[in-house]
Order: C-alpha cells, then sequence, then structure tokens
C-alpha cells in the first residue's frame, strides 16, 4: 500500500553544525489490510519517517510511493489516511463532542454519519461518557482515546499512529489494542509506532525495526521469531529485537 524506497533524511541545525542523520536509506513496505508495528529506541527516527510518509517535511533523498488505491493526487490520498500525531494538539476549551464534529466537518464528513460514528467509535474506545465534558479536564489516557476517535470519523483506509497507547493505563491499552484489532478486521491497514514491545507481538503481523536511522529489520513477526504462525511458543519478539540491536 506504501512503500518506502531508499529515503534518507538529515538535520541541518545550524549552518557551522554538522547535520544530524535522522535517517539512511529507509527502505520498506506497508502491504494493505495488515497491522504493521513501527519498533525503534528515541531518537531512531520513526517520528521522522511518519512526518516523510504525511508530507509534513521533505526527504532529503528517496521517495514514498503510494498505492493508487489510496487515491491520484496527494489531496485525495490524505483524505484516506487517519494521522495521530506523536504529541497531538486539542482545543482545550471545547468539549470533546465539540471537537469531535469540528474534526469531522473539517474533513467533510455529512451530519447524520458524523454523529453515528462519533457515537460508536466513542463508545467503542471507552471515551462517550465524558464527551460533553471540558478537554482541558481529561487526563493523558482520554486525550490518546479522543484523539484516535477523532482520525477515524472519515472512514480512513489507512491509520498511521505515533505511539497511541503512551500514557494509557494497562487495561486502556488492552481497550485500545482490542478496538485496533477491530479496526483492523473491517478491512484497514494500521502502521503504529510504539515502544512496548509485546504491544507489538500481540497485534501486529509485520513489524518494521529501525536503529539509529538505519532498518534493522522489516517483514513478518513470525519470520523474525522464526516460527511458523501457529506455533507460539520460541523467542519472544522483544529477545530478538534486542538481538537485532546487538548485532554490529
Ligand atoms: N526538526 C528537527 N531538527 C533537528 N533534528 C531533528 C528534528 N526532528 C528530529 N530530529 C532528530 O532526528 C532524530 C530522530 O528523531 P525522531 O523524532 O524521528 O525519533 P523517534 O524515533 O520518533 O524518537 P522517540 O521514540 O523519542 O519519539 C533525532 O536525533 C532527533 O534529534
Ligand atoms: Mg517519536
Amino acid at each position: 500500500m506504501i512503500e518506502f524506497c531508499h529515503i534518507s533524511k538529515s538535520f541541518r541545525t545550524d549552518f557551522w553544525a554538522r547535520p544530524i542523520n535522522a535517517l539512511t536509506d529507509v527502505s520498506f513496505q506497508l502491504s494493505s489490510k495488515e497491522v504493521t508495528g513501527f519498533l525503534g529506541a528515541n531518537g531512531s527516527g520513526k517520528t521522522t519517517t511518519l512526518k516523510i510518509l504525511m508530507h509534513f517535511i521533505s526527504a532529503s533523498a528517496g521517495e514514498v510511493v503510494y498505492a493508487p488505491e489510496l487515491g491520484k493526487t496527494f489531496l485525495e490520498i490524505v483524505s484516506n489516511i487517519g494521522y495521530m500525531p506523536e504529541r497531538p494538539y486539542f482545543y482545550s476549551n471545547l468539549t470533546g463532542r465539540e471537537f469531535l464534529f469540528y474534526m469531522g466537518s473539517l474533513n467533510e464528513v455529512k451530519m447524520p454519519l458524523l454523529r453515528e460514528r462519533v457515537s460508536r467509535w466513542g463508545e467503542r474506545l471507552q471515551i462517550a461518557h465524558a464527551l460533553d465534558r471540558k478537554i482541558n479536564n481529561y487526563s493523558k489516557g482520554m486525550l490518546q482515546r479522543l484523539g484516535l476517535v477523532s482520525i477515524l470519523l472519515h472512514g480512513p483506509q489507512l491509520l498511521i499512529l505515533d505511539e497511541p497507547l503512551s500514557g494509557v493505563d494497562p487495561i486502556g491499552r488492552k481497550e485500545m489494542k482490542a478496538a485496533l484489532d477491530e479496526i483492523h478486521k473491517e478491512g484497514k491497514t494500521i502502521f503504529f509506532s510504539s515502544h512496548i514491545v509485546p504491544d507489538i507481538e500481540e497485534i501486529c503481523t509485520s513489524v518494521v525495526v529501525l536503529e539509529e536511522g538505519k532498518v534493522r529489520y522489516s517483514g513478518p513477526v513470525d519470520a523474525l521469531l522464526g516460527r511458523n504462525s501457529n506455533k507460539k511458543e520460541g523467542p519472544s519478539l522483544e529477545d530478538m529485537v534486542y538481538k537485532l540491536g546487538k548485532l554490529p
């Protein structure tokens, strides 16, 4: 569905300083209708990769190829993507419901459908009870849930989520993972970054592992763990990712 072809990105913070190479020759594919996890330590380049995918910043080299099913123009492509940034911004003087209606109308979702989706995803992500409260009273986990609902309103085919589970308590994480699983079963493609390897192992069929801006692995989780899909014993993804990090 999306192919990263030899993407490199360097940031120049100051004319005299050496540029920071955030990404070096990054290539991988996101397959349609799969859940792909994006793993990497702090500063390994995950957010930079996702920002390049969304055209918020441009790559220094390489290109991102979008499948025709996502759209012909970039405007069509982005209207088929639901993107949740690492630090989403919310208008805190609005109620959750007002914010969701605002986001839905920005995406030109018609009112009856918008109402139905706010109610459906609000219930599913267990935030419906708080939707008439002002956002400035929300906890971190409630904001994450609201953020996820807000990017589902226009019915995107592809979800790009930058650490959607961070700051969510264990029960909340479980519920959000179940919701992501449900969204996946509806035929959506999901690409999400996380630091929590067991979460990725639980819901992802594929994984991309970045280390210092380079791809250490991209492909099926089962192939990385050296097991066939019926067999659940063997090393955990956490063991394997740790080993990958130890490679020269
Ligand atoms: N606008 C910028 N200017 C300069 N350097 C940047 C900029 N954005 C990112 N970087 C650098 O690029 C590298 C990758 O950063 P990035 O935010 O992509 O990492 P990350 O994998 O998302 O980390 P985290 O897990 O902490 O969110 C880091 O060294 C960071 O300092
Ligand atoms: Mg990041």
